[in-house]
């Protein structure tokens, strides 16, 4: 049996309260892809809140599993390290000091803000801050409606669509083009770029080589518009940002690429399995649908609610760079720690009901799909805008957006998301 099989095999055993406590890992993708994740995330909370897992799809690591403890990791970054250097923030990423890299991803030696500790990622996250300032998302806002007005316009009503790529990946991959001033014909690029970082052979791509290939690409079409803005009028798109500040204008290759892909995909999968998410989640809790259909009032409070119920960036993992306790384990220097914000977003001892869909629950921001910390997420509030704009759209033309077939989930214990989602549009 290929190691693939048997961690297929493993991923499709659903009595978990059967599974041995240290043989649980929730780093098998496959478990995410089958959606049987739920189970094991609730054991651990119940059981084992902060888990060791020895041998690993991931290797070894600490699964952190209950909100209050993904708080405390998230929030001391000088005990819990994001930077490459240390391990970085991917779970199957290179480990500490360059060890195995589990995924067997090629080296491009990338850099990116989002796997960097003070000072220097402060510096660099201070650069592209002001691309989701509150002035600049009022003015976003109606180009994102004009954008979610026309793509919705031109679905067929009745007739059988997939609603990831006709709906979530066209808006998302807008908004994106939007924020490079990226040539619009192109934008899909964007899209392609965004899947092949997390892809791998036989999962996105063919070989290796490919992704590599597919990722210089990127790099040298970046360049290419990185060189006609470097030195002209300072413009408000995020290559103009970084080309024009002292702390971004003169990267190395990796940290060029690295901070392009972490925006691509920072801005890309997220949002995009958030508008795919919330269909699938009203779809199965018909009341709920009922209740927005009812009371369109209720929208804002359903954005955060859609994405708490997703938790499209399923875990962050950090490497101790000291001993420290966790919950009242001891981890040592060195170990790498996976905080799971998808298991956080359901401990239903910080978040009333946490295993419930409700779209007007009291204080629905208190969530972790975001983070915590001075890596929290800086677009969280145009995440949040997209999502309000598109459902305000919907509403306003179909009675309903019904699930007609099985979705397809992305095979990731990283991003936890949809590859196609067949759906019907019915009419007002
Ligand atoms: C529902 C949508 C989104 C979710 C759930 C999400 C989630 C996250 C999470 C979990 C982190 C890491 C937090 C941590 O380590 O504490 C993060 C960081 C980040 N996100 Fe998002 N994100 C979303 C949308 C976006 C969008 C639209 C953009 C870009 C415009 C974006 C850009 C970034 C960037 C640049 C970082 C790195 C921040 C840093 O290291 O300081 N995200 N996001």
């Amino acid at each position: 049996m290929s190691v693939k099989e048997s961690i297929k095999d493993r991923a499709s055993k659903i009595d978990v309260s059967q599974i041995p406590l240290d043989e649980i890992d929730v780093s098998n993708p496959y478990l995410f892809q089958n959606d049987t994740i739920g189970e094991y995330f609730k054991r651990l909370r119940k059981e084992d809140p902060v888990h060791y897992c020895a041998n690993g799809h991931s290797g070894a690591y600490w699964s952190v599993t209950k909100f209050n403890d993904i708080v405390r990791v998230d929030t001391d970054h000088k005990t819990f390290s994001s930077d490459s250097a240390n391990g970085g923030i991917a779970l199957d990423g290179p480990g500490r000091r360059g060890g195995e890299n589990r995924r067997g991803v090629p080296d491009m030696g990338l850099s990116m803000f989002i796997a960097m500790d003070p000072p220097k990622h402060d510096e660099q996250r201070k650069v592209v801050t002001p691309i989701v300032a509150p002035a600049n998302l009022e003015s976003l806002a109606p180009i994102i409606r004009e954008r979610a007005a026309g793509i919705l316009d031109a679905l067929p009503i009745g007739q059988e669509i997939d609603w990831v790529d006709r709906v979530s990946v066209e808006l998302t991959t807008m908004t994106l083009a939007t924020l490079f001033d990226f040539p619009w014909e192109e934008r899909r690029k964007l899209t392609r770029w965004s899947d092949v970082v997390t892809s791998s052979p036989g999962n996105g791509v063919d070989s290796w080589e490919q992704w590599q290939q597919e990722l210089t690409e990127c790099a040298m079409y970046f360049k290419g518009l990185w060189d006609q803005r470097v030195g002209g009028e300072q413009k408000n798109d995020l290559i103009s940002m970084l080309a024009g500040s002292p702390a971004t204008s003169n990267m190395p290759f990796g940290e060029f690429l690295g901070n392009i892909l972490l925006l691509i995909v920072g801005g890309n999968d997220t949002t995009r399995n958030s508008i795919s998410g919330g269909v699938l989640a009203l779809n199965e809790n018909p009341a709920e649908y009922a209740k927005l259909m009812n009371n369109p009032g209720l929208i804002p409070g359903m954005v955060p609610e859609i994405i708490r119920w997703q938790s499209p960036v399923v875990c962050m993992a950090r490497t101790a760079m000291q001993d420290a306790e966790v919950g009242g384990k001891k981890i040592r220097e060195g170990e790498r720690v996976a905080m799971w914000y998808l298991s956080g977003n359901r401990d239903s001892e910080v978040i009333e009901r946490a295993d419930e869909f409700l779209i007007d629950r009291k204080n629905p921001r208190h969530h972790l799909a975001f983070g915590f910390g001075i890596h929290r997420c800086v677009g969280n509030r145009l995440a949040e805008l997209q999502l309000q704009i598109i459902w305000e759209e919907i509403i306003k033309r179909y009675r309903k957006v019904e699930v007609v077939g099985q979705p397809v989930r992305t095979l990731s214990a990283l991003i936890r998301g949809f590859t196609k989602m067949p759906v019907i549009l019915h009419p007002l």
